[in-house]
């Protein structure tokens, strides 16, 4: 049911979607793997599609109620919504992140959260678009534990970053997928945290 309603998706927006189908259960447990379920805070989800990675989430140890999935498309939000009641299922883009999350869960303040995780289609969005992004999430992110987490099937990195101000790297490789994938993770530059 979730694979059939992934491909109609897919179908209809193949571009927004990114992919014809969900990651696989490897995939979602490599990205999983990046978040300290022991940080303080809200663990941010974007583009949850069909809630694989949710899932895998979960299995980490990340309480249903710490989860805060964000979700362009309503059928996607609808669904991780039935499959995860007790998380914040909020339908919106992801490139709308800060003022979302400060306007829906912090009542107006920012608040500080654990770590992104992010199964965005990225590739083809302008430069600045993704940079902001992953600065957007850095800056939410508790300094010491905050990851900006993202997977991609091509080599590089699929987000532009400065090297003086986030330190990235491609932490895990997963061959088992529909295409190999590659996760990379994002922390804030260590000579830019305080205290
Ligand atoms: C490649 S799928 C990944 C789905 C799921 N995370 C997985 O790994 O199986 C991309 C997801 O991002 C969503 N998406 C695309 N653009 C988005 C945006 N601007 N904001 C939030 N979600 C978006 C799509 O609707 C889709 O659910």
């Amino acid at each position: 049911m979730a694979d059939s309603l992934f491909l109609r998706e897919f179908l209809r927006a193949p571009l927004r979607t990114g992919a014809q189908q969900p990651s696989s259960r490897a995939l979602a447990a490599a990205m999983a793997a990046e978040i300290d379920p022991a940080a303080d805070g809200p663990v941010v989800e974007l583009g949850p599609g069909t809630g694989v990675v949710t899932r895998a989430l979960l299995d980490r140890g990340i309480p249903e109620d710490r989860l805060i999935l964000i979700e362009l498309n309503p059928s996607f939000a609808d669904h991780v919504r039935r499959m995860f009641p007790q998380a914040t299922v909020l339908n919106g883009s992801a490139f709308d992140m800060r003022r979302l999350i400060t306007t829906e869960i912090g009542g107006g303040a920012e608040p500080q959260i654990a770590g992104v995780v992010s199964g965005l289609p990225l590739r083809g969005r302008p430069d600045a678009l993704r940079t902001r992004l992953l600065e957007d999430a850095l800056d939410l992110a508790r300094p010491a534990a905050g990851r900006f987490v993202q997977f991609t099937y091509w080599y590089d990195s699929p987000v532009p970053f400065d090297r003086t101000r986030v330190d990235g790297r491609r932490t895990r490789f997963v061959p088992f997928n529909l295409w190999p994938a590659s996760v990379w993770t994002y922390r804030r530059h260590p000579d830019l945290l305080t205290g």
